[in-house]
């Protein structure tokens, strides 16, 4: 059964998605800081999103962002040293976090750790520490980035792991996936993905055109095709190469696009 998928916007390479997904970081920053006083967002891992971090420490973007009432969170985190070419705190810290004024107390990375349930548990405490969060209670960030792996996951949420059905924790650790780097995880759990204000995934390239053509044709055995926001907006930032097997109506509009998913 089809189901709204959100809204998709096409763009003719990573670059051009990259500078709009600045726009929805700066933006989703200012209505935070206006309305709550500070903005707190979910990095994703992996590759893509690099050239988002690199231009949001640029001079044109970087002033845009309220850094002194911004608080960086991980959406995931492979269990490697914070140094290793793996990490996705790495990968944020030096393309991202270094150039910017952003207190060093106001990021707040997945512990690292050999055994992931035991960092998922501290990670656990930090969120419910930060967000004051009471039994049952959920973060609700103002922006959680996403990626899409070619297995159809996303943060470190795997196909066919039984951390897809976890609905209590926060987060949780997880055994390696099938694709590189294959190390154990945390990761949020589909829960807190659910909980966002904006969920935003960033998408490139034509390994992920397969994969994304069937999480937007509501493929729930695909752990992105269940992030769903509860009370939140879903964006789908994706360039020409990924998009290749869609047959979208308009640049702008997707499910319950009849289109969108058919061979
Ligand atoms: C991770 C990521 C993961 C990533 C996808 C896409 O730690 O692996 O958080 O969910 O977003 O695998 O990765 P690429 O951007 O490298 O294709």
């Amino acid at each position: 059964m089809r189901q709204d998928s959100g809204e998709l916007r096409l763009y003719p390479d990573s670059e051009a998605l990259s500078e709009a997904a600045a726009g929805v970081w700066t933006a989703s920053a200012a209505r935070a800081v206006a309305q709550r006083g500070r903005f707190t967002v979910a990095l994703s891992g992996g590759s893509t999103p690099r050239r988002l971090y690199e231009l949001l420490a640029i001079p044109k973007w970087q002033e845009r962002t309220d850094w002194a009432n911004c608080h960086v969170f991980w959406g995931d985190e492979r269990m490697v040293a914070p140094t290793h070419p793996d990490s996705n705190f790495r990968l944020a810290q030096n393309s991202l976090l270094a150039n910017v004024p952003i207190p060093e107390d106001q990021v707040h990375p997945i512990p690292y750790s050999d055994n992931g349930p035991a960092a998922a548990i501290v990670y656990q405490r930090c969120l419910i520490d930060f967000f004051g969060l009471s039994a049952g209670e959920r973060p609700r960030f103002d922006l959680m980035l996403q990626g899409l792996g070619s297995d159809g996951h996303t943060a470190s949420l795997f196909p066919g792991f039984s951390t897809l059905n976890e609905r209590e924790k926060l987060a949780v650790g997880s055994p390696p996936g099938t694709l590189a780097p294959q190390v154990p995880r945390v990761t949020l759990t589909l829960p807190v993905l659910n909980a966002a204000r904006v969920v935003l995934f960033l998408v490139a390239g034509a390994d992920k055109a397969t994969v994304l053509r069937r999480v937007l044709a509501g493929d729930q055995e695909l752990p992105a095709g269940r992030v769903q926001p509860t009370d939140g907006e879903l964006l789908w930032f994706v360039d020409a190469a990924a998009a290749a097997d869609l047959k979208v109506t308009s640049p702008s509009r997707l499910i319950p696009s009849p289109h969108v998913g058919e061979g």
